[in-house]
C-alpha cells in the first residue's frame, strides 16, 4: 500500500495541523479514536440511515503521519461546540478549516447576507477560510445556460464586494474544481438511498412541484464531497442545512470505517442568534417565498418590500411585543446589542407606529450596504478581474484537495496502478 507522504502532497495537511497544538495540546498522543466514534454524543436526526456511525470501530492506521493528523483532529473537533453562539465561536474557532458555499442562485438577500456570507467573511480573520459556489448544485434548478453563467460572476462580485478576501481565504467556483464530482461519485456507494429519501430538503422541493430528478435526490452527496475534499472541519450554515451536514458526517463515517481514516468528520457550526433570518412574510426568507430583501437593488424597490413587511395588527397607543415581530427581527440584524436593546424599548412603549418603523428601516439598510455597492459597481464593470480572482482561488483549493483524493484513488483501489 503506497502511503501518503509528505513531500508527496503540494499541500502539506501536517504541517497545517501541527499549527494547532497550542489549541488541542495533545499532539500526536497515540491510541485517540475519533471523537464521534467514541462517544454518540451527538444528537442523531431521525432520518440518518443505520446505526454505522455508532458502531465505534477499532482503529486501523496503515500510516502514522495519517494517524498523527486524525488524532489531532479528533482533539480538536472533541471541544468544539456543534452549535453555538457567536460567543461559543469567537473562543472556539480559531485556526479551524471552515467551509461553506452558497448558490449562485439570482440577486443575493439580507438573509443570505446574514446566515451565510457575513459569518464567513467574518470568519476569515482567524481560520483558514474556504468558501465556493456551487454551480453543479445550482443546475438542480436552472436550466438556462446564460442565467447560471451570468448568476456565478454576478455572486462572485458580490462576495468579494461584501468583504470576501482572496489573500485571505479561498475563493472559488465549485465547477473549477472538478474533482469533487469524482469524489461524489465515490460516496455515491456508500451512502444509503434510504438516508437521501429522508432528506426534508429534498422532500419538500418535490412537495413544491420542482421535478424529482436523480440530480435533486443527490444533492447531499455532492454536498458531503465538496465538504469532506478538503479536510474541512466546521461548517457554517443555515439551519435549514442542518440535515444535509449530518448525512455528510454519516456518509464521511461509513467511508471511514470501511477504508479506513480518511476524512475529517465536519462539525456544522449554527449561530443561534441569525440560524433563521425572517422574511417580509415571517416564513423564513428565501428566493422560492418571494419575501426577500436583496442586498443590492435600486432604493424604491427596497422601500416597496420593507413596507410590504408583515406586521400584526397591534394599535399604535398599544405596546409592541418584540419576540416573533417580524419587523422588529429584520430590523434588529443591523443593530449593536445596546441599539437593539432601545428599539425594543420604542417598541414597548405606545405610540409607535410600525409604518414609521419601517421608513427609517430603509435608509438603516440602504447606507449598511453604501459603501460595498460602490465596490460592486466596480467590479461589475470589470469581470476579467473577478474571473481571474476565482482561477486562483480554484489552484489553492486544488492543491487543498490533492492530498484526500489521492488517499481516496489508492483506498479504493481506483488507482491499479503503482504511482
Ligand atoms: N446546500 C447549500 C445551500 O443551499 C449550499 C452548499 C453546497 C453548501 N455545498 C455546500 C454549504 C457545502 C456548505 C457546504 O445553502
Amino acid at each position: 500500500m503506497p502511503v501518503l507522504r509528505k513531500a508527496e502532497c503540494s499541500y502539506d495537511i501536517r504541517s497545517h495541523h501541527s499549527q494547532r497544538t497550542e489549541w488541542s495540546g495533545q499532539l500526536g498522543k497515540p491510541g485517540l479514536l475519533l471523537p464521534h466514534l467514541q462517544q454518540g454524543k451527538r444528537e442523531s436526526y431521525s432520518g440518518a440511515g443505520g446505526n454505522e456511525a455508532n458502531a465505534a470501530p477499532q482503529k486501523t492506521y496503515q500510516d502514522p503521519l495519517h494517524q498523527t493528523v486524525c488524532e489531532a483532529r479528533a482533539v480538536i473537533l472533541a471541544a468544539l461546540p456543534l452549535y453555538g453562539t457567536n460567543a461559543d465561536r469567537s473562543a472556539c474557532l480559531k485556526k479551524k478549516r471552515v467551509l461553506s458555499g452558497i448558490q449562485p442562485s439570482g440577486n443575493l438577500h439580507i438573509g443570505n447576507y446574514f446566515g451565510m456570507m457575513k459569518p464567513m467573511i467574518d470568519l476569515q480573520v482567524e481560520n483558514e477560510l474556504f468558501c465556493f459556489l456551487p454551480n453543479y448544485h445550482a443546475l438542480t434548478s436552472q436550466t438556462d445556460g446564460e442565467v447560471l453563467r451570468k448568476n456565478t460572476v454576478e455572486a462572485a462580485a458580490d462576495f468579494l464586494s461584501l468583504g470576501m478576501d482572496p489573500e485571505k481565504s479561498v475563493f472559488w467556483v465549485q465547477s473549477d474544481v472538478p474533482e469533487v464530482t469524482e469524489l461524489t461519485w465515490v460516496l455515491n456507494n456508500v451512502t444509503s438511498v434510504g438516508m437521501l429519501e429522508r432528506a426534508t430538503s429534498y422532500k419538500d422541493k418535490v412537495s413544491q412541484g420542482l421535478p424529482a430528478h436523480h440530480g435533486l435526490f443527490s444533492y447531499p452527496v455532492l454536498m458531503t464531497a465538496d465538504i469532506l475534499l478538503f479536510g474541512t472541519e466546521v461548517v457554517p450554515v443555515g439551519k435549514d442545512q442542518k440535515q444535509h451536514l449530518e448525512m455528510a458526517r454519516d456518509i464521511a463515517i461509513k467511508f471511514n470505517t470501511i477504508y479506513g481514516e480518511t476524512f475529517v468528520v465536519p462539525e456544522a457550526l449554527i449561530a443561534e442568534e441569525t440560524g433563521l433570518i425572517p422574511g417580509t412574510d415571517g416564513q423564513k426568507m428565501s428566493k422560492s417565498y418571494g419575501n426577500t430583501l436583496e442586498i443590492f437593488c435600486e432604493k424604491n424597490d427596497l422601500a416597496e418590500k420593507v413596507m410590504g413587511i408583515m406586521t400584526d395588527n397591534t394599535l399604535p397607543d398599544e405596546p409592541k411585543e418584540t419576540e416573533n415581530n417580524t419587523l422588529f427581527m429584520i430590523y434588529s440584524l443591523f443593530l449593536e446589542e445596546s441599539e437593539r436593546n432601545s428599539l425594543k424599548e420604542r417598541f414597548q412603549t405606545p405610540g409607535l407606529k410600525y409604518v414609521d418603523v419601517k421608513k427609517e428601516l430603509v435608509d438603516v439598510i440602504w447606507d449598511f450596504f453604501a459603501a460595498y455597492r460602490e465596490k460592486r459597481n466596480g467590479l461589475y464593470a470589470d469581470d476579467t478581474t473577478v474571473v481571474k480572482i476565482l482561477k486562483e482561488g480554484a489552484d489553492k483549493a486544488r492543491d487543498a484537495a490533492e492530498p484526500y483524493l489521492k488517499m481516496v484513488r489508492e483506498r479504493t483501489g481506483i488507482l491499479y496502478w503503482d504511482s
